[in-house]
């Protein structure tokens, strides 16, 4: 079975006392993951190396970044490199979230470069992809959604792009409280799982783990991951809640 991962992506929230009770919170439950099952906690920088501690070697939980730059090292004042993420132990990375396309105007090319140094440096990648609604409404999401992935993951070599997590977050969904239905996200999970095949090959394609994101919540979760396309969630809002992330946890196939 596919690897089923429920992602928190805290974004710019709390502070660290906040986060480390959060965490706490979360992990003295003792939810006990399979070994298909996966949690992890994308946090802000500055706790990366707390919530690294407080997970340790807890199976199946981990911690993700929730950026990096685009270049190895070097005079980029303030930006964090996969470099430094690597050394710090940190396994995964959040790659071309929305709010970082619009906020910071980051292009799939630039993405593309993010993805190569962070399998460089044997962190996976947790590659964001969705559309606005406007592209929604006009109905042309599959072939928005379609040029992201090939734009930025396509120079991969079939070996390589298994090494990626998607995550699908159409991005009138997200903080909207407004979710995908679930037959909207397994529509479009299994557009990508098809894009993915006739670039790679369906075998290929199989092995790699989508995520739906955009108001996943406690009292949605099972039915959005029970969809046979869709692997989990990538969770903004209910995951800043121990008691609901627990269950969108609890929620995985
Ligand atoms: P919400 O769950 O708050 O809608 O955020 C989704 C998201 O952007 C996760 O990366």
């Amino acid at each position: 079975m596919r690897k089923q991962i429920a992602a928190a992506n805290w974004k710019m929230n709390g502070n660290y006392q906040q986060a480390e009770k959060l965490l706490n919170d979360i992990l003295s439950a003792n939810v006990i993951l399979q070994d298909h099952q996966q949690a992890i906690f994308s946090v802000p920088s500055p706790f990366l190396i707390m919530a690294k501690t407080e997970v340790g070697e807890e199976g199946g939980y981990d911690v993700a970044a929730q950026n990096c730059f685009n270049k190895a090292s070097g005079a980029f004042t303030g930006e964090v490199s996969v470099e430094m993420l690597h050394s710090i132990g940190i396994n995964y990375c959040i790659v071309g979230h929305s709010e970082r396309r619009e906020y910071f105007a980051e292009s799939n090319a630039m993405l593309a470069e993010k993805v190569n140094l962070c399998l460089q440096s044997s962190i996976t990648p947790i590659f964001c992809c969705g559309e606005p609604l406007n592209i929604r409404e006009a109905n042309t999401q599959n072939d928005y959604v379609a040029k992201q992935l090939a734009e930025s993951l396509f120079h991969l070599s079939d070996r390589d792009v298994q090494r990626i997590i998607i995550a699908y977050e159409p991005i009138w969904a997200i903080g909207t409280g407004k979710t995908a239905t679930s037959l909207q996200a397994q529509e479009m999970h299994a557009h990508l799982r098809s894009v993915l095949a006739g670039k790679f090959g369906a075998e290929v394609a199989n092995n790699i783990s989508i995520l739906y994101g955009g108001s996943v919540k406690a009292n949605n979760a099972v039915e959005i991951f029970s969809q046979p396309d869709v692997d989990g969630g990538l969770v903004g809002g209910a995951s800043l809640n121990a008691e609901e992330f627990l269950t969108i946890i609890r929620s995985l196939k």
